[in-house]
């Protein structure tokens, strides 16, 4: 079997192009524009090209983006101050703090500052509560992305054997509880796991949200699985010239996209729908 490659940038275009109608009916009937708030400490590259792209879309569905950027050293109780003013200001309806956070900033303190309506990545105890109670509440972005990825190649997964590589509270936890919502049978699997090789052959979905660059290789895939990878490492490409580095996923993709019915690649498969996630809970959030 060859693989369908699934199409995360033309998915996530489709949503963002929900977003924007829903952004400008929410005008025409005479409210205020959504305004998303992206708060950076420190100098992360990652988080920089990260927050970028977050500032770009916000402003190309038609939301008002607020950019916060900090200095690495600034204090936890100065981000807790931005955190609750952002809170207090009508228009900001939806807060999202880049993480990581530097070291000395405790991330849990900082999330659960946020108001949890406005909590767009759905990270605060009150939604992750809600998402583990099955109640309703803003869903992490990135788990939502994986979940309609899934549904876009296959809509009933009730049933399914799937099974969530990584435990991470951004990721593994929250896509686990998604999968589960969907009626899927999941299983998480995690540094600790016995034979994760066994465990992969059994999943009607794999979604590997570890970080290990192509960690899972294209014998553990099922024949017809289809395959998630949450993954964005980036390694040495000497093949390229030397210096040169690419993009790589958790999952190896020549030899899984031999075995699965369809697979996320990386770059544009995931990683663009968080963000048009992250769009359309602000939506969300303004009401
Ligand atoms: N850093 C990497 N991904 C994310 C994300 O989805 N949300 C936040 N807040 N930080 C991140």
């Amino acid at each position: 079997m060859t693989a369908r490659i699934i199409d995360g940038k033309a998915e996530a275009a489709r949503l963002r192009a929900e977003v924007a109608e829903k952004v400008a009916a929410r005008i025409a009937a005479g409210n205020s524009k959504p305004g998303l708030a992206v708060v950076l400490v420190g100098d992360n590259p990652a988080s920089q090209v990260y927050v970028r792209n977050k500032v770009k879309f916000t402003e190309e569905v038609g939301m008002t983006s607020f950019e916060h950027r900090m200095p690495g050293e600034t204090s936890e109780a100065d981000v807790v101050a931005l955190v609750r003013q952002l809170n207090a200001d009508p228009a900001v309806h939806g807060i999202l703090v880049q993480l990581p956070l530097p070291k000395h900033i405790s991330e849990a303190r900082v999330i659960d500052e946020i108001a949890p309506e406005k909590d767009v990545d759905g990270l605060t105890q009150a939604n992750a509560g809600a998402l583990a109670l099955g109640r309703p509440g803003l869903r992490p972005c990135t788990p939502m992305g994986s979940v309609q990825l899934i549904k876009s190649v296959r809509e009933n997964i009730a049933g399914a054997n799937a099974l969530v590589v990584g435990r991470s509270i951004l990721v593994g936890k929250p896509l686990a509880q998604l999968l589960l919502e969907e009626n899927c049978t999941v299983t998480t699997a995690h540094s600790r796991s016995y034979d994760l090789p066994g465990l992969c052959l059994q999943a009607d979905i794999i979604c590997a949200a570890v970080g290990r660059p192509e960690m899972i290789r294209g014998d553990w895939v099922k024949e017809g699985a289809i395959v998630i990878d949450i993954g964005i490492n980036r390694v040495d490409a000497p093949e390229k010239g030397a210096g040169k580095t690419k993009l790589v996923g958790d999952v190896a993709f020549e030899e899984a996209a031999e075995r699965a019915s369809a697979i996320t690649p990386v770059p544009g498969g995931v990683g663009p729908m968080t963000i048009a996630n992250l769009l359309r809970n602000t939506v969300l959030a303004a009401g």
